[in-house]
């Protein structure tokens, strides 16, 4: 991951990878979509049988509402969205990655990020913010909050969301996301991210 000097190199060196046992039993690498120089990354959890299938990330039915939902604020993998995961396989019957299988992908994950530096990573669910933050705080607690990821020098400004598998299960929570999805666009307006009007 270190070697990587862009994210096609990470890519390639992802699709190479042999530590990590998920890789085994999944039928493609699902490493990302979207725009290399985008000024927000998003960073998700697995890959589900859609994603699989298709070896890109969030393009079942929670990749459709996550495409809603970014276009609410003008986001687009289009156009200023680059979307990646924490796992790059999909876990057998999509079950939770192990701790192991977890820390396998993690440095590509944070070379991606240093790659990118973008002016706002956006972590969707909890496994995804416990990950890449190293903190154990419920998702409830994390979401909607202006936060930084802090690594090796870097401070990325980033803001946890609940995850859009999280909400097709529990509707009633979309008004929660409603709010991160403004507060997100507040601050994307303060930093002069541009984004493209509703279409
Ligand atoms: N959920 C995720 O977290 N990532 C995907 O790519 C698809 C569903």
């Amino acid at each position: 991951a270190a070697a990587a000097t862009s994210v096609a190199e990470l890519r390639a060196a992802v699709e190479a990878f042999e530590g990590c046992a998920l890789k085994a039993t999944a039928r493609n690498t699902v490493f990302s979509d979207g725009v290399e120089t985008a000024p927000v990354l998003l960073i998700g959890e697995a890959p589900g049988k859609d994603e699989d299938q298709q070896g890109k990330p969030f393009v079942g039915r929670s990749g459709q509402l996550l495409d809603l939902m970014l276009a609410q604020i003008g986001l687009s993998r289009r156009t200023n969205v680059l979307i990646s995961n924490t796992i790059y396989w999909r876990p057998p019957g999509n079950r939770d990655p192990t701790p192991g299988e977890t820390l396998a992908c993690l440095p590509f994950a944070e070379r991606l990020v240093a790659l990118v530096q973008p002016k706002l990573l956006i972590l969707t669910g909890k496994a995804s913010a416990h990950t890449m933050l190293r903190r154990e705080d419920g998702v409830l607690k994390l979401r909607g909050r202006r936060m930084r990821y802090e690594r090796e020098g870097l401070a990325i400004n980033t803001m946890v969301m609940l995850h859009p598998a999280y909400l097709l299960r529990q509707p009633q929570q979309k008004r929660l996301a409603w709010a991160d999805l403004l507060s997100a666009e507040s601050w994307l307006d303060e930093m002069g991210v541009a984004r493209a009007p509703l279409p």
